[in-house]
């Protein structure tokens, strides 16, 4: 296996590693091994001295590996003063084709860290692949003290896995996001065995105060979206994911998102078999069109009432903390979200149609 050395942090002595190691932004022969230092604090208080508060300096160590054989599991180590028990890890590489695999989808893990770590418990017993974030990791993603917190409750998750985070909007945009996960464009897809997945950015709001910025984005990633799910008719399955829900049985006018909405004519035209979105704390499944709309905002944050189902889409709600273990195989995908407390709340079964015999491969 040939290793390109893209970019190497070296931890100081004094360097604490408060996050990872991960893998994320994997692409057919390539992924990205990350983790997070903290390499000293700013300390603040109303008096010249006083230490009131105790701000966190974080770094973040990426390393790009390629070269990598779709399939296979990787094994790795980063560098540091830590114990080597905590600085290892593990991935597999996305097989290609019709083969079997299981992820997880989660999100909202904000706020309530008691419930955060019991989400991320359950999840790890799953062994997912690779596991799907729709966004609001943390409360502030300005704050630094925030994140070693959430890297702390999803470390053994995420040494085990590839990680696939969406924006949401208590990230508010923050660079840090972008720097830890790697994420070099705002909206990407990916293949795994036979199912893409597209990432969208659904937080338009945090990012520009100018509304002439915010709508080029929206529509230079609408213009993407439709071409990059035309060129994917014939994955068996498509995935899109985004924080703010483009159907919601919360109905908070000044919670909705005003664009996600306008994306359901594109996802019935483009075939897409399943929306994910978080952002409303709780787990809903609607079916409109023949899409599967699916809120997953169970990962600890507050939970929200839901309050509104409607007639004849909305097939299923609970308020309840949860995530969502899938299983991909052989043309099928076996959906379930799964309660806190080990309750199934519901199954969802589909197969993958036939692919249009003129559309372009994938
Ligand atoms: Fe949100």
């Amino acid at each position: 296996m040939l290793l390109a050395f893209c970019a190497l942090a070296t931890a100081q002595a004094a360097d604490k590693l408060v996050g990872g190691p991960y893998v994320v932004n994997p692409a057919a022969r390539s992924a990205t091994i990350g983790w997070v230092l903290e390499t000293g604090a700013v300390r603040t208080g109303p008096e010249p001295g006083e230490a009131a508060r105790r701000i966190p300096v974080l770094s973040s160590g990426k390393i790009s590996m390629t070269g990598l054989k779709a399939g296979e599991t990787v094994y790795y180590e980063i560098p540091g003063d830590a114990p080597v028990e905590e600085r290892r890890g593990h991935f597999k590489v996305a097989p290609t084709g019709r083969a079997n695999f299981q992820f997880v989808v989660f999100g909202d893990t904000r706020t309530r860290d008691d419930l955060h770590r019991r989400i991320i418990q359950a999840i790890s017993k799953t062994d997912p692949d690779f596991v799907i974030h729709t966004g609001d990791l943390v409360t502030d993603g300005y704050d630094t003290s925030q994140w070693p917190v959430f890297f702390d409750i999803e470390r053994e998750m995420l040494r085990k896995t590839v990680f696939f985070p969406v924006l949401g909007n208590h990230e508010r945009n923050n660079a840090r996001f972008y720097d830890f996960f790697d994420v070099n464009t705002a909206y990407y897809s990916f293949n795994w065995g036979s199912a893409h997945f597209a990432l969208v950015n659904s937080d338009v709001n945090n990012l520009s105060p100018g509304k002439a910025i915010r709508e080029r984005f929206w529509q230079d990633q609408l213009r993407w979206l439709e071409d990059d799910l035309s060129q994917n008719q014939k994955a068996d399955f498509r995935f899109v994911v985004m924080h703010h829900p483009p159907i919601t049985a919360n109905q908070v006018p000044s919670h909705m998102s005003k664009e996600t909405p306008t994306l359901i004519p594109m996802f019935e035209k483009q075939k897409v078999t399943a929306v994910f979105a978080g952002h409303d704390h709780n787990y809903q499944h609607h079916l409109k069109n023949g899409v599967h709309y699916i809120v997953t905002g169970g990962g600890g944050a507050p939970l929200a009432a839901v309050d509104q189902p409607i007639p004849g889409i909305t097939l299923k709600v609970e308020k309840v903390e949860h995530f969502m273990p899938i299983r991909v195989e052989g043309g099928k995908v076996h959906m379930q979200a799964v309660a806190l407390d080990g309750h199934v709340i519901e199954t969802i079964d589909l197969t993958a149609p036939p692919p249009p015999p003129d559309a372009p491969a994938k």
